[in-house]
């Protein structure tokens, strides 16, 4: 196998190393290219650009295969819970009984939050949306720590920022709901597991408990674990990026939740219900949205639908799609909206349009359907897939700072005007 790529460029030859990952993906490093030659590389949108080399996350979207720390997907959604899919994305092992024990009461013993925070909740007008109201508060809770806006903490230090966002965000998600519903706000049960305390925390009123259903529970817990991480998309490269101007993590996850917030990315699960409540409100018919969708005039795109890595399936959609007809089987739920969903699918996999382009279903046309049959609010959906992609988040950024990454500062090829001498204002036209 080749060591190095050539590149001659003006009768110049520069020797590029080859970088070669575990499961054989391969690479060139172009880092001293420009020292070499001048010249940068363009990829606008990162399309083909690695960014870093990572142990967390393995992914080849033509092969549909999606594993963390090497444990595929499918095994984890099946046999695992989501505190120790954390654990074993931030600790880079599955955890034993014990460790897994002391990860769990550590994380209940931060649960609580500053009653202060209650000021800044109430100041959002009741209709913010939570996406904006929670990377507000995550960026908060640095006032309430001000000690982790040091760059030079020990890993000891950084673990209890770990612990505490981990602990805290379920909390301030709760909290944001309550308050923007006008309900009095739910305090965390040491007594309950991760998932059923942010359940009870969401949905418990003052005239009415809250009871967990079994089927909700993991349907929840399988939604975490499936959203947990995945390499470097838009949200994660975000709290990389942040982190790498030393910016603590609170701030860089706050960061990385108004990435996600958008409808091309974590925002695409509640767009996706609101898609196909629009299709149930048109009588049903699919075509004319498919036909919308493949029309370039039109800005519209069937959402949960496409994916920058994945070519040929989802495989989180796959463990979803299963698993969405069982649900709300047992739930007793007969949703309109996954009939269309159906139908929507079955046409789209079938048209010229989608295979050419190889789009299928995503993750987010199932996890939103889910959702919605078991009563999450539609405008709470990417904060679902926030509190799921949290792990993920705080493994990439703690990874990033152990290898002491540089500051992300990306090239660029300047196209506007060349150099022009200042005009007075009384000259210009
Ligand atoms: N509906 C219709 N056309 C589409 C769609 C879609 N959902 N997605 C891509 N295309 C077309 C696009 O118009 C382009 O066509 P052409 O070659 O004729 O110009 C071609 O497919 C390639 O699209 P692209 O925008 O260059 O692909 P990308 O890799 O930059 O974008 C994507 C990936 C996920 C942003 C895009 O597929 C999309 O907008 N999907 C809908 C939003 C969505 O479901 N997002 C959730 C992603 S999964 C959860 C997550 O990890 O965030």
């Amino acid at each position: 196998m080749a060591e190095f790529a050539e590149l001659n460029v003006d009768g110049k030859n520069y020797k590029l190393p080859i970088v070669e990952g575990t499961e054989q993906e391969r690479g060139f490093d172009i880092s001293k290219l420009r020292a070499e030659s001048g010249l940068i590389t363009l990829d606008t949108g990162f399309k083909n650009t690695g960014s870093t080399k990572s142990a967390v996350t393995f992914l080849d979207g033509e092969k549909g295969i999606l594993r963390y720390r090497g444990y595929p997907i499918e095994q984890l959604a099946e046999k695992s819970t989501f505190l120790e899919v954390a654990y074993l994305l931030i600790y880079g092992e599955l955890p034993s009984g014990q460790e897994l024990y002391d990860f769990k009461s550590e994380i209940k013993k931060h649960q609580l939050v500053h009653e202060d925070m209650k000021t800044i909740l109430q100041g959002f007008p009741s209709n913010a949306h939570p996406m904006g109201v929670l990377s507000s508060l995550a960026t908060s809770l640095t006032a309430f720590f001000p000690e982790s806006l040091d760059p030079n903490r020990s890993p000891e230090q950084i673990n209890l920022t770990i612990i505490r966002l981990l602990a805290k965000i379920p909390t301030l998600v709760a909290w944001s709901y309550t308050n923007a519903r006008g309900i009095q706000a739910n305090y965390p049960n040491n007594n309950l597991e991760y998932v059923s305390n942010f359940l009870k925390m969401m949905f418990d009123t003052p005239n009415e408990e809250y009871e967990v259903d079994p089927n909700v529970l993991e349907a929840m817990e399988k939604i975490f674990i499936l959203h947990a991480d995945h390499e470097q998309n838009c949200s994660t490269s975000t709290v990389r990026f942040v982190g790498s101007s030393q910016a603590n993590l609170y701030a860089s996850v706050a960061a990385g939740i108004n990435a996600l917030w958008g409808p091309l990315h974590g925002g695409a699960n509640q767009k996706v219900i609101e898609m196909l409540q629009n299709i149930k409100n048109n009588g049903g018919d699919t075509k004319k949205f498919l036909d919308k969708a493949k029309d370039p005039n039109d800005p519209f795109r069937l959402m949960g639908f496409g994916h920058r890595v994945y070519k040929n399936f989802d495989p989180r959609a796959l463990i979803l799609k299963k698993r969405a007809d069982k649900i709300l089987e047992r739930l007793g739920v007969d949703d309109p909206e996954l009939e269309i969903a159906k139908k929507l699918e079955e046409a789209a996999l079938k048209d010229d349009y989608f295979v050419e382009r190889k789009l299928y279903p995503n993750v987010d046309f199932y996890s939103g359907i889910i959702m919605n049959a078991i009563g999450i609010p539609v405008d709470m959906f990417p904060v679902m897939f926030t509190i799921g992609r949290l792990p993920g988040w705080i493994a990439q950024w703690k990874e990033m700072r152990l290898h002491k990454e540089p500051i992300g500062r990306p090239r660029q090829i300047y196209v506007g005007s060349p150099e022009r001498p200042y005009v007075e204002i009384s000259d210009r036209s």
